[in-house]
C-alpha cells in the first residue's frame, strides 16, 4: 500500500519514532543508505517560495543516490492548466516519489489519490509535517528523550507550524501548548485530532492566550513569522495583534533553566522573537535547520520502502 506524509498524524507514534530512529543513523553516516540508488528520479515541487526544504531536499535525494527534479509552479502546468490528480498521473510514470510545497491541503489529497508513490507535503497553508520531523529530531538531541516533555508554541495559532506542532507533539505523546491571540487559534478540527491522538500517547493539549501562562515551566519554546506566505497584505494588522507574543529574554526566564529554543526560519528579528533569543545560548536553530536533511532522507527511505510493490 502506498503511504503518504500530507499531515503529521498520518504517523503512528510508533511510525514516527521509527523514522527519527532512522534519522538519527542515517546522521551518524550520512552515505550509508541508497534506497534511490540506480539512480530514481524524485519530483520536488514548489508554489512557495523556499530555501531550506528546496536545498534539504535536493542534498538529501542526491545523498540516497537518486535525482532530485526541481518544478517551479510558475513554468509548469500544475496550478494553471492541469488538476492535481493528473499531474500525479503523469509523474507517477517516471518519479519515485512527488513532494510539494503547495497552499491548499486539498491539492495535497487530490494528489495523493491519484498516485501509486508516495506524496510529501513539504508545506501546505495547514500543516509542515517535514520542518516537524526535524524539529523532534533536533529536540530528542538536546534532550534525549521527547515523551513527557511539555513544548509551548507562540504567534499565529492558525498557521501550518502550529498545527503541526500540535499533531506532531501530540502523537509524540509531549504535553503541547499554544498560545496564540483568539482570533488566531488553532482550527478546532486540529486540536481535536490533537487531542484524540494525545489520549492515546499519554499527551496533552492546551491552548492559551497568556503567553506567560503558556511558557511556564516548559522544556521547549517555539514560535514561527507572524507573517505566513500569502499573508503579506495583512502584515500591519498581524505585526498589531502579535505584539505581545514575541519571544523575549524575559519571557525565556518563565520556562525551565535549560528549555530550548527552536525556531523553523527564516526569522523576523524584533518580531516574533528578540534576537537575543534566538542567537542566545538557549537557540538551538542552526541544528533544527540542519536537521531538515536528516529527517527527510529517513522519511524518504521510510515510504520508499512502506511502499514498494
Ligand atoms: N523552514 C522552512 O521550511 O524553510 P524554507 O521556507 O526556506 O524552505
Ligand atoms: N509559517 C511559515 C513557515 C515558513 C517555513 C509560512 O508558511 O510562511
Amino acid at each position: 500500500m502506498t503511504r503518504h506524509f500530507l499531515r503529521d498524524d498520518d504517523l503512528t507514534q510508533a511510525e514516527q519514532t521509527e523514522i527519527l530512529d532512522l534519522a538519527e543513523a542515517i546522521k551518524a553516516d550520512r552515505w550509508g543508505r541508497k534506497p534511490l540508488e540506480g539512480p530514481q528520479t524524485v519530483a520536488v515541487i514548489f508554489d512557495k517560495s523556499s530555501t531550506r526544504t528546496r536545498v534539504s531536499f535536493a542534498v538529501g535525494i542526491a545523498d540516497l543516490g537518486g535525482i532530485p527534479l526541481i518544478i517551479s509552479t510558475a513554468n509548469s502546468q500544475l496550478g494553471g492548466k492541469e488538476s492535481p490528480s493528473d499531474t500525479a498521473r503523469v509523474l507517477e510514470r517516471q518519479v519515485a516519489a512527488i513532494v510539494w510545497r503547495t497552499y491548499a491541503q486539498s491539492g495535497l489529497e487530490q494528489m495523493a489519490q491519484g498516485t501509486t508513490v508516495p506524496v510529501v507535503n513539504a508545506l501546505s497553508d495547514d500543516f509542515h509535517p517535514c520542518q516537524l520531523l526535524a524539529d523532534l529530531l533536533t529536540i530528542r538531541e538536546h534532550k534525549g528523550t521527547l515523551a513527557g516533555l511539555t513544548v509551548t508554541f507562540l504567534g499565529d495559532g492558525a498557521s501550518n507550524m502550529a498545527h503541526s506542532y500540535l499533531l506532531a507533539c501530540a502523537t509524540a505523546g509531549m504535553h503541547v501548548r499554544v498560545a496564540a491571540p483568539e482570533e488566531f487559534s488553532p482550527v478546532d478540527a486540529v486540536v481535536s485530532d490533537a487531542d484524540a491522538r494525545a489520549a492515546e500517547t499519554g499527551g496533552s493539549v492546551t491552548i492559551f492566550t497568556d503567553p506567560n501562562e503558556a511558557v511556564a515551566g516548559a522544556d521547549v519554546v517555539v514560535t514561527d513569522t507572524w507573517v505566513s506566505m500569502g499573508k503579506e497584505d495583512e502584515k500591519a494588522h498581524r505585526v498589531a495583534v502579535f505584539g505581545g507574543y514575541q519571544v523575549t529574554p524575559e519571557l525565556m526566564t518563565l520556562a525551565k533553566p535549560d528549555a530550548i529554543f527552536l525556531h523553523c526560519l527564516p526569522a523576523d528579528r524584533g518580531y516574533e522573537v528578540a534576537a537575543e533569543v534566538i542567537d542566545g545560548p538557549q537557540s538551538v536553530i542552526w541544528d533544527e535547520a540542519e536537521n531538515r536533511l536528516h529527517a527527510q532522507k529517513a522519511l524518504l527511505t521510510w515510504l520508499l520502502e512502506k511502499s514498494s510493490r
